[in-house]
């Protein structure tokens, strides 16, 4: 039997250098998409999938994360007042119970294999999610919940893949696959973006993790690989030699908030998924064209 998955690192301390000047003042995962922001849906990705503690690995200035999963009962206090009960139950339905979340500081963007090793006190020692949560997955079920589906079934490791867009792996984290059969395959590797033409395969690696905590000892002695930072794939790759991974291709589909074209892809394609909104954003961009 499989140990349950109860518990979620979210490493949001990253500098979201793509999405600057935007995610200067505000955290890029605060940035809106629609009329909530992008943590909003994760979170709620994370809770469908049985996440009950979520641990934020948060920079300095990013204070807004906590506030904005924290009762305001200024505002609320305003809502009530004025008998705005809709606005009033969308602004409390992210609040989850006392204690669900932890916040703990990075203190220096040094890559996100170091955000999660931040977390490894809080996890202690037993398997957890890893959400990047600029990535925004629409699936049915959700994409972290086809994860612990398949943790449930085969154990060890899971890590949730997609296929790279034509000609476009070498930009990736690419897994290497012993066969590939069906959507969960064994894998015998992964590459921090390889050369073109040298791709294992043309799955990447898209955010959505299930680890073993064994991970948090190879991080402990991890060095800095591509680009200066400690690399969470670098550890992967190094416990691969004790430990099962498996790729799951999940069924779904992923944008990338982190991204000027990805955040806009999102808004538009989010927007256009509400009833309410979807006629309107047809005619709007109809107009634009
Ligand atoms: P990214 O590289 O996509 O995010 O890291 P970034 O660094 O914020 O973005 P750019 O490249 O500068 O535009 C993936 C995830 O890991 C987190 C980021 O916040 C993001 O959610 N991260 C990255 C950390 O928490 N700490 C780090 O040191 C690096």
């Amino acid at each position: 039997m499989t140990q349950r998955v109860r518990k979620a690192v979210l490493p949001v301390a990253g500098l979201g250098t793509r999405v600057l000047p935007g995610a200067k003042a505000t955290p890029k995962n605060l940035l809106n998409v629609v009329d909530r922001p992008i943590l909003s849906y994760i979170v709620e990705e994370a809770r469908a999938a049985g996440i009950e503690h979520f641990v934020f690995v948060v920079g300095r200035g990013q204070g807004a994360i906590e506030d904005y999963f924290d009762a305001n009962p200024e505002v609320e206090g305003a809502l009530e007042a004025k008998g705005k009960a809709e606005i009033l139950a969308d602004v409390r339905r992210d609040i989850g119970p006392p204690g669900e979340m932890s916040f703990i500081r990075q203190m220096a963007p040094l890559g996100l294999g170091h955000a999660v090793w931040c977390a490894r006190h809080v996890v202690g020692d037993e398997p957890f999610a890893v959400i990047l949560s600029d990535m925004l997955m629409t699936a049915d079920p959700p994409a972290l919940a086809q994860a612990v589906a398949a943790h449930e079934e085969v154990g060890g490791n899971i890590v949730v893949v997609e296929p790279a867009p034509e000609g476009e792996a070498h930009k990736y984290g690419i897994v290497a696959l012993a066969t590939r059969t069906g959507r969960l395959n064994r894998m015998t590797g992964m590459v921090e973006k390889p050369a073109p033409g040298a791709e294992p395969s043309n799955l990447f690696i898209s955010g959505r993790y299930i680890l073993q905590p064994e991970i948090f000892e190879t991080l402990q002695t991890q060095e800095r690989g591509a680009g200066g930072e400690i690399q969470l794939t670098d550890a992967m790759s190094k416990l691969m030699k004790s430990q099962d991974f498996h790729a799951l291709e999940y069924d779904g589909t992923t944008y990338d908030c982190g991204d000027k074209i990805g955040l806009l892809r999102a808004n538009v394609a989010f927007a256009l998924r509400r009833p309410e909104l979807a006629e309107s954003v047809r005619k709007a961009i109809q107009a634009l064209l």
